[in-house]
C-alpha cells in the first residue's frame, strides 16, 4: 500500500485570534508511506539535512501514537518538505495531520478530515494550526475542539514574510506571554477578532484594523527585533501585517494601493496564494 498525503502550510492566530483562528496557504509538504518499499526515511527540501532519519521525526513519532496497540506494517516514508521550519507556518502542524492521515489509511480506519483535526489537535496542541491544515480556508477554532471553516474572500493576496536566518520556537514565543491580560486589552481583541472575520470573508479593506493585537504580537516582536523593524515599516506603509503564528514570519496583504515596502536582504518572500481546501490523501 502507498499512501501520498499533502498538507498546507497555515498561518495561524492572524492578528487578534490568537490560539483561534487559522488561513490555509497554498504551498503544501507531501509526505509518502509505502508498505511496499524497503523500510527508511528520506527528507527533501526545507531543513533536510537537520530532521532525524531514527523515527524519531514528529510524523513517525504521530503515526506511532495514533495506532496506539495496534501495529503499523513496515514502511518507507518520503518527505517533500516546502514550508519553511520554526517559521510559523505550520510546519509541525503539517507532519502532524500527514502521519495521522496516514496511520489511518495504513491501519483501514477513513482518515476523515474531522478525525485527522481531533488527532492532530490533540497531539500538536494547537488547533488554530491543525484546522486549516485538515479544513482550509479561514478556520476559527475554539479550545474545546469546536471548528468553523469559512470561505477566505477572494482577492485576499497573503505575502508572507520569512526571515531566513531566524527561527523562533513556539514553546519559546508562549513563555514569552503574559499569564494575564488587563480587561481593556481582552476587550480590544474581541473587538478586532470580531472585525477580523468580516475583514477576511467579506469586506479586506477592515484587514489594516482588523489585525490590531494586544494579547501576543508585542512581546513577540521584543523577542526578534530586526523582525519587529520589519514590521513596522510595513504597517507604516499601510498594508495589512500581523504576525504568523508564534512568528517569526510576517503575514501581510498589500493590494493594488498598498505596496510592500523594498524588500531587505536576509528576508524571503512567498506568495502562495489561498488555499481553500485542506490535506488531500491518495491511498494506491
Ligand atoms: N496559536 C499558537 C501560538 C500557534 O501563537 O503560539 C503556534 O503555531
Amino acid at each position: 500500500m502507498r499512501i501520498t498525503v499533502r498538507v498546507p502550510a497555515t498561518s495561524a492566530n492572524l492578528g487578534p485570534g490568537f490560539d483561534c483562528f487559522g488561513l490555509a496557504l497554498e504551498l503544501c509538504n507531501e509526505v509518502t508511506v509505502d508498505t511496499d518499499a524497503a523500510p527508511g526515511i528520506l527528507w527533501e527540501g526545507e531543513g533536510a539535512s537537520e530532521l532525524p532519519v531514527d523515527g524519531s521525526d514528529l510524523i513517525s513519532a504521530t503515526m506511532r501514537q495514533v495506532a496506539g496497540d495496534r501495529e503499523l506494517p513496515a514502511f518507507s516514508l518520503h518527505a517533500i518538505d516546502r514550508v519553511p521550519l520554526a517559521r510559523g507556518l505550520g510546519s509541525s502542524s503539517t507532519a502532524v495531520v500527514a502521519g495521522a492521515a496516514a496511520a489511518l489509511g495504513l491501519l483501514g480506519d477513513d482518515p476523515s478530515m474531522q478525525r485527522v483535526f481531533m488527532h492532530a489537535a490533540a497531539i500538536e496542541g494547537h488547533p488554530d494550526n491543525a484546522a486549516p491544515a485538515c479544513f482550509g480556508g479561514f478556520t476559527i477554532a475554539t479550545p474545546g475542539g469546536l471548528v468553523r471553516r469559512l470561505d477566505p474572500h477572494p482577492d485576499l493576496r497573503p505575502v508572507v514574510l520569512v526571515p531566513e536566518h531566524t527561527r523562533l520556537p513556539t514553546d519559546e514565543a508562549r513563555q514569552a506571554l503574559p499569564d494575564v491580560v488587563a480587561r481593556n486589552d481582552a476587550v480590544f481583541n474581541v473587538a478586532h477578532a470580531a472585525l477580523a472575520v468580516e475583514a477576511f470573508t467579506r469586506d479586506p479593506s477592515l484587514l489594516a484594523d482588523a489585525l490590531h493585537d494586544r494579547l501576543h504580537q508585542d512581546a513577540r516582536l521584543q523577542l526578534v527585533p530586526e523582525v519587529r523593524e520589519v514590521f513596522e515599516a510595513v504597517r507604516a506603509a499601510g498594508v495589512p501585517v500581523c504576525v504568523s503564528g508564534a512568528g517569526p514570519s510576517l503575514l501581510a496583504f498589500p493590494d493594488d494601493e498598498r505596496e510592500l515596502p523594498e524588500t531587505r536582504s536576509g528576508w524571503r518572500l512567498l506568495s502562495p496564494g489561498l488555499r481553500t481546501s485542506g490535506f488531500e490523501i491518495d491511498v494506491e
